[in-house]
């Protein structure tokens, strides 16, 4: 029975050629987790990493989001540009605060007043929090999307209010 010895030999060898095409072909698969480490030949992994990269994973760590604005500089004292005191409570307040006024949709009638909010500059990723003490009046010329804020919280974010306009992101803290 030379004859069926010999053709179980050819079917494993078969087999085995399979599989190894098989294997071959799946290491071939491009892995969409490898980064360009792989086309350096030779070059030992040094930091293996144990799962994918999240895509576009150099926004701000925890948190994440928060809604886009621009933030502008304001005075909140007496004699300063909004002229009137503060919409949440009537008050005048010192431009050392960190305090802020928000567009009206964001104001949400008053819904936010004394509230914090994180404010987070997109020039350099730092986060402060301010409190919510009055309403940039989108029915009066003020935008929509306005975080208007004292000279201390410029400071605070390490930015210049001689910019003007910064943009930013913010979020209920
Ligand atoms: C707001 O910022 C503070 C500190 O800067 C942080 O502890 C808090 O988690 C932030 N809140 C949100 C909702 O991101």
């Amino acid at each position: 029975m030379a004859n069926t010895r010999l053709a179980v030999v050819a079917m494993l060898v078969i087999l085995l050629q399979l599989s190894t095409l098989s294997v071959a072909r799946h290491h071939a698969k491009p892995d969409p987790c490898v980064g360009e480490d792989d086309s350096v030949p030779g070059m030992v992994h040094k930091h293996k990493k144990p799962h994918c990269p999240s895509p576009g994973g150099s926004g701000g760590g925890g948190g994440g989001g928060g809604t886009p604005g621009v933030m502008t500089v304001n005075g909140f004292q007496k004699g300063e540009d909004g002229g009137a005191p503060s919409e949440c409570d009537g008050k005048y307040h010192s431009d050392k605060d960190m305090i802020v006024a928000l567009s009206t949709r964001w104001y949400a009638g008053g819904r936010r007043c004394g509230k914090m909010i994180n404010i987070t500059s997109k020039k350099n990723g730092r986060t402060v929090q301010a409190k919510v003490v009055d309403e940039c009046d989108s029915n009066h010329g003020c935008k929509t999307n306005i975080v208007d804020t004292t000279e201390a919280v410029w400071k605070a974010l390490g930015l210049d209010s001689d910019i003007g306009e910064v943009p930013v992101t913010w979020s209920d803290a």
